[in-house]
């Protein structure tokens, strides 16, 4: 059955009824929470996302999409709880925010493609805004330090891991301590100059760029953020010849291929012949040179 299909997530996605565990602010208007969701976190990859929604309520009704932030296995390594991290903007964010533990909660996933796993001497994540949530999984894949999906899927194949993370101040920089201790070189930057470098990410990533020219090293680039931030950070690795995938975030409704609400501009066989794509079933995560900014 193709992936392509909204019958093969009816078919194969897990629908869960979990209560919330954590719900713990993490930065300024920046929440993570944490809920026992065993099968989704056994099956899916970094970069892929859940749906979610507050049980018995219909304000709002429809589903969000959240990536998953980070899988937690019990004492004896089984993985059990997956945590999501979210950024309180509008109305389900706003009322997740203020839902206390044990509010139960419904997701359905693993959804969309996830990141691709191409082995390669250093990963660099470029991440803006709330655009760190899907990186934390993808960085520990890529050092090894945890497996993901099932066993065709390798760890371990990106030796360094970078993570260049920026915001408009330091209060919204959230999570920073996690890629800390997974132990990747992280540089962070603030519009402001609140915290780290007073630069914009893309211009991070250009100088970090140019300071491993001629390293000899094979790098990729993963990114997730605002959308111009993104095509920015496309248009330099482009430049020198880096591999670089994207995260896109259009607004969602069903997450498994049914209402084309969430279709972005791909190109397909040429620079100059596009098409609507679905970013739920065949992204969210694209090639950047695919991607009609
Ligand atoms: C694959 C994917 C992964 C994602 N991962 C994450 C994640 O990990 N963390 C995260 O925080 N988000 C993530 N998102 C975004 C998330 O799905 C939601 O869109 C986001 O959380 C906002 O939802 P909301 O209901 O709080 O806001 P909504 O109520 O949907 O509002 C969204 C925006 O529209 C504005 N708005 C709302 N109503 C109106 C109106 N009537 N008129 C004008 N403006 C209006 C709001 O002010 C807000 O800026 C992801 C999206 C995708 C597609
Ligand atoms: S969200 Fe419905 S088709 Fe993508």
């Amino acid at each position: 059955m193709s992936k392509l299909h909204a019958d093969y997530y009816a078919d194969s996605m897990h629908q869960i009824s979990a209560s919330l565990e954590r719900n713990d602010q993490i930065g300024e208007g920046t929440y993570l929470i944490r809920v026992a969701a065993e099968p989704l976190a056994k099956a899916l990859v970094p970069g892929q996302f859940v749906m979610v929604r507050l049980a018995g309520t219909n304000a709002p009704l429809i589903g969000r999409a959240l990536a998953v932030y980070d899988v937690v296995s019990d004492a004896s390594g089984n993985p059990v709880w997956i945590d999501l991290v979210y950024l309180k903007k509008g109305s389900f964010t706003t009322a997740l925010a203020e839902s206390p533990l044990g509010t139960q909660i419904t997701l359905w996933g693993p959804l969309g493609n996830g990141f691709a796993n191409r082995p390669c001497d250093r990963l660099i994540m470029v991440s803006g805004g709330i655009g760190q949530t899907p990186m934390l999984l993808l960085g520990k894949e890529a050092t090894g330090l945890q497996d993901f999906g099932d066993e065709t899927r390798k760890n371990g194949w990106a030796p360094a891991v970078e993570f260049i993370y920026g915001a408009r101040r330091s209060s919204l920089l959230a999570g920073v301590s996690d890629f800390e201790k997974a132990g990747f070189r992280v540089t962070l930057c603030t519009d402001d100059g609140s915290q780290g470098q007073q630069k914009l990410v893309p211009d991070v990533l250009r100088a970090r760029l140019a300071e491993l020219a001629g390293s000899g090293e094979t790098i990729r680039v993963a990114t997730c953020g605002p959308e111009i931030m993104m095509e920015k950070v496309a248009e330099a690795c482009l430049a020198v010849d880096v591999d670089c995938q994207v995260s896109m975030e259009t607004p969602m409704a069903c997450g498994i291929g049914i209402c084309f609400s969430c279709v972005a501009q791909v190109r397909q066989d040429g620079p100059e012949e596009w098409d609507y794509k679905r970013t739920c079933v065949e992204g969210p995560i694209f090639d950047a040179d695919q991607i009609c900014w």
